[in-house]
Formats: C-alpha cells, structure tokens, sequence
C-alpha cells in the first residue's frame, strides 16, 4: 500500500488539542480507570425534547430529503433574525445578512478561504480555539497572536497593537464570552475596536458561540453588532450547539456585514451543499422557543460553576470566577506546566482537563475545566485533584 505524503498545510500542523486529548483519555480508559471528562465543551444535557420532535416531524417530508439550500432555509435565516432582535435588538435582513452553517466551526473554518489571499496576515487573540490560526494558514495566510493575559482581564491590548499590524491585519478573530479564559467583554471594549477595525479596514471576525451561557441577567453577553458601525466591520459566528445542547446537530449562522456574509456564502457554495433541512426546521423550533430551557440550562451551570469554584479554592488552586461560559481558567500548582499537571492529573486520577497551553502560549500556566458534567462528578473530581 502506498503511503501518500501529506500537503505542506497539514505535515506542519500540531495534532488538533481536542482529538489529542482523547486519545490519552482512551489509553487511560483502556485500563479500567473511571474517567471524568471535564476536557471538550461538550454539553452532557440533553437536547430539548420538543426539538426532537420538531426534527422527526421535519426528518418525515420528502422536500426535506433533497439537497438544502445553499445559503439556508429563509425560514431559518429568518428565525435568526428574529431571535437577533429579541435577544441583542439587533436588525438583520435574512436575505443578505445571514448565511445558515453546519455548526460554526464550519463557517469559521471556511471563512478566510473569502477574504485571505496568500501572504495576507490575520490577527489572533491567544489562547484561542485552534480553529482561528488554522483556518488562516489553510488560506495561506499568516497569523500574528495577541496576546490574552489576566493583567489585562484577558481582552487583546488593542493600543499595543503596533499601527502597522493594523494596517497589515485583513481580519482580527475575537471570542466573548471567551473560550477559553471565561473572560467577557463590555460596550467600550466593542466601541474601541470597531474604531480601530474602520481606521485599519480590517475584517472583525467574533466568535459568539458561548453569548446564551451567563450567570447573571447583568452580564448578559453582548454582540459586536449592538455597536455603532459594528455592522461596517464585522461578522459575527453563532451556534444552537452549547444554548440548546445541540453539539451533534451541527446547525449555526453568521451574521452581519452583507458582503462578509456573501463571501463565506460563495466559499460554502463551492464545498459543502447546506445544512440538512430537517434539522434547520428542529433550528427553528429552538430559536423561536428554547428560551426557557436556555435559562434552565444557565441554573443548572451555575451550580457547577459554584460547586467547582468552592471545591478549588479549598485546595488552594487560584481562578476568576466566571461571569459567562461554561468554563472555569484555573492557574496550575505552583512547579508544574500546564502540560505536565494535566497528564499528571488524568494518568493518576482519571480526570481530564485541557492544558492552557493547547490553546495557545499565553496559555501556559493554566487549566480549563469545562462544566459539562454533574456537580456530583464535578465535586469527585476536584476530590481526585486534591489528593494527588
Ligand atoms: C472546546 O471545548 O473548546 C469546544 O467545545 C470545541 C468546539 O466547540 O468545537
């Protein structure tokens, strides 16, 4: 059997953190040890049954069964825009403002095959989710990082930016409430880098997946496009995977700036033919009545997060608590990398955690835990930690 080298973009590539991750969590599983994977933000709660039924409804009409639409259902585009305007008052046309994905990490992965050429140099706020640096050099772009640090409440320095890297940047990738710090983000930050974005002509790309998991109505999470001229700048990436439990339904949209919007459109005309039918219907159902189980959902993280947050303050381990997100970013103990205490952690206790560094080198010294298990399974965990 021949064994055919790998294109260039893919023999420099890092293995991707999350299948990393579970290929030790299997070698340990594989010796018996009862594994807690607090490691990928997978949501164990289920999907809403009456979204179910709205797929098995929609699964049983032959239109459905045919190719999609490109660009999405307009029934779906339009409950986006509906949802936008309940949830952020936000106005958008589901004609031009509004492309359905099959989930966003599709349409961010696609996204700078319309608006990076070779050469062209994105900006990347790091720790990131790996997507964003891969998606840019898949392009033939090149990534210059931004730094996230805690000193800075884990938000991009947008000053210390150096004017020529605006003006060089064809796009900057953002994520609030952020995967994976947990930090958010507030108007002045959004004010000031739509300003800058329009200065430098530089494409805002915000990854908005994580906007419906907060733990106060206070801090309800904004998006880019509440801000004046964020429509000029920006495209914004969302999903009904972590607000509905929908992970495996691969269903999201991007929304904003019309020709952001048309571009990714045109990319996704050429690779993939839409989003299965029934399930942007099962979407609809979700968008226009899911806010109830949304806050359910919020009740039951919140919970975590506090079982959690006490748990680890008990054994000395420093974090923030979150305002949004499902994640806990704890720093590691004191002598250890973020690689080596998180290996340490699975191989002698069989829990699993992401190493800061996976995401990123400003990453380093952390851990991220993801809340995405019951507090009973959260509490034996942290128990574990403590008794290494
Ligand atoms: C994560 O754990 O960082 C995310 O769940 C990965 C994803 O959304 O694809």
């Amino acid at each position: 059997m021949s064994d055919f080298p790998f294109a260039d973009r893919l023999s420099t590539l890092p293995p991707y953190l999350f299948a990393a991750i579970d290929k030790a969590k299997a070698a340990v599983k594989a010796r018996g040890v009862d594994i807690i994977s607090l490691g990928i933000g997978d949501p164990d709660l289920p999907t809403p049954d009456f979204i179910i039924e709205a797929l098995h409804e929609a699964a049983k009409k032959p239109v459905n069964h045919q190719y999609p639409s490109y660009i999405g259902m307009l029934e779906f585009r339009q409950a986006v825009a509906d949802w936008y305007k309940e949830r952020f008052t936000v106005g958008l046309d589901p004609e031009s403002e509004i492309v359905t994905l099959i989930g966003s990490k599709e349409g961010i992965a696609h996204f700078p095959l319309a608006f990076i050429n070779p050469g062209d140099m994105a900006l990347v706020c790091t720790p990131n989710y790996p997507v964003y640096n891969v998606a840019t050099n898949f392009a033939g772009g090149e990534v210059e990082y931004v730094p996230l640090v805690d000193g800075n409440d884990f938000l991009p320095d947008l000053d210390a930016i150096s004017e020529e890297s605006w003006k060089r940047a064809k796009m900057i990738f953002i994520n609030y409430p952020n995967n994976p710090t947990a930090a958010t983000a507030g108007p002045e930050f959004y004010a000031k880098l739509i300003a800058k974005a329009r200065e430098s002509d530089t494409i805002v790309l915000h990854d908005a997946a994580y906007t419906e998991i907060y733990y106060d109505a206070a801090d309800k999470p904004a998006s880019i496009l509440e801000f004046e001229g964020g429509k000029d700048v920006a495209i914004e990436f969302h999903s009904l995977s972590k607000t509905y439990n929908m992970t495996g339904w691969r269903i999201g949209m991007a929304v904003g700036n019309p020709s952001l919007v048309k571009g990714l459109g045109k990319i996704k005309e050429n690779c993939d033919s839409g989003a299965f039918q029934a399930v942007q219907e099962a979407g609809v159902a979700a968008l226009k009545k899911g806010e109830p189980f949304a806050e359910q959902f919020r009740a039951i993280y919140k919970d975590r997060r506090d079982t959690v947050i006490a748990a680890l303050q008990k054994i000395g381990i420093e974090c923030r608590v979150p305002k949004a997100s499902f994640y806990i970013w704890a720093k590691v103990p004191h002598g250890f990398s973020s690689t080596d205490f998180c290996t340490n952690v699975l191989e002698k206790t069989g829990v699993v955690i992401t190493p800061g560094n996976g995401f990123g080198k400003p990453g380093e010294g952390y851990f991220r835990i993801s809340l995405t298990v019951p507090s009973d399974r959260l509490e034996e965990a942290v128990s574990r930690i403590s008794k290494l």
